[in-house]
């Protein structure tokens, strides 16, 4: 396996090349925002389209705030509470932030990782870092070294900080103010839940609306995502039965053998932690499908991060 040292990647990602590393949610691929070259090579090895912007990885507020041109105050409540940790702020940008890093956008994504180990390397290149999560566009983000391994065929050299203790990624929200309240939209479900986010604010003595907002202000949250080589099929409220096997073989077009579950935890904080690494375990080939069944006790915002990544990773709802 490319493993290689903190102090080696430190070096590589100051010469401008891209090394995989760990934090909380999902091992990254992480490149010095300064270096366009670095920057190209993400979306390269990646094979991820251009208009999928990046995350910027930063040690502490001060670092955010010099990466934006503008610096919403709710966003010190929430970095206070949640930094460092699973959520994303957006923010305008700085001219300083590539366009290549923004997919061309007027804002930037930040946030501060919650692992020793990717602490330790933004302070060792004192550049912030730019970093999706380590897969191959689509597909199903890694939690270990061993799955960043597995992905590249040991093409990109891997900081091994052990299996990620989220385990999906940070969630990505925006906040604007209205007529002074605070409209906080929550564009991509993670590792921070809405109910903590209400909670914190609530906490706080904020006026504040929050929604889950659609795909559209968040160009990379595509629908089909984190998919592995087995179909993925969710079944709302129903265990697995001889008819819903034919209406699967249907509807993919092709024959399904060796149907296994994929049972989740009971907590939602156990079933995040180890949802990635079951999807990768349970896959095995095109025609051996995976079934997910999803009951009413697995419902509330607690959840929200796990049926999303589900659905996503799902070829099919029945
Ligand atoms: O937990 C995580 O967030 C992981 C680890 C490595 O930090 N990173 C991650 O990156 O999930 P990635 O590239 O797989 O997802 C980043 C997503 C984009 O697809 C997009 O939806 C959103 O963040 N994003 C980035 N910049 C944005 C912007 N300026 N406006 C809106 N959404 C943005
Ligand atoms: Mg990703």
């Amino acid at each position: 396996m490319a493993l290689i040292s903190v102090s080696q990647a430190s070096e590589k990602l100051r010469g401008g090349d891209v090394v995989a590393i760990p934090t909380e949610t999902v091992y990254g691929l992480a490149g010095a925002i300064n270096s366009d070259a670095a920057l190209k090579k993400i979306f390269a090895v990646k094979q991820r389209p251009s208009f999928d912007p990046l995350i910027v990885h930063v040690l502490d507020v001060a670092a955010a705030r010099a990466l934006s041109s503008e610096w919403p105050v709710i966003y010190d409540l929430l970095a206070s509470k949640f930094w460092p940790g699973p959520l994303t702020l957006i923010a305008p940008k700085t001219s300083a932030v590539s366009p290549v890093i923004t997919s061309g956008l007027e804002t930037v994504a930040v946030r501060c990782p919650d692992h020793p180990v990717a602490l330790e390397l933004l302070r060792e290149v004192g550049i912030p870092l730019a970093a999706p999560s380590a897969n191959r566009f689509g597909r199903t983000s890694p939690t270990t070294a061993a799955h960043v391994e597995q992905e590249f065929s040991g093409l990109v050299p891997v900081v091994d900080g052990g299996a990620c203790t989220v385990g999906v990624e940070s969630t990505v929200l925006s906040a604007r103010m209205e007529n002074g309240i605070w409209k906080v939209d929550v564009l991509r479900p993670g590792g921070v839940s809405r109910a903590q986010l209400r909670e914190v604010m609530t906490a706080g003595g904020v006026a504040f609306v929050l929604n889950r907002e659609s795909s559209v202000a968040s160009p990379g949250n595509l629908k089909a995502h984190y998919q592995p080589v087995s179909p993925v099929i969710l079944l709302d409220n129903k265990k697995l039965s001889r008819e819903l096997r034919e209406v699967a073989e249907t509807q993919l077009g092709r024959s399904l053998r060796d149907w296994v579950e994929l049972i989740l935890p009971a907590t939602p904080h156990e079933a995040a932690r180890v949802l990635y690494e079951e999807l990768r375990r349970l896959s095995t080939t095109p025609d051996q499908p995976i079934w997910i069944s999803r009951w009413p006790k697995f419902a509330g915002e607690d959840w929200e991060v796990i049926w999303d990544r589900v659905e996503r990773a799902s070829s099919l709802i029945l």
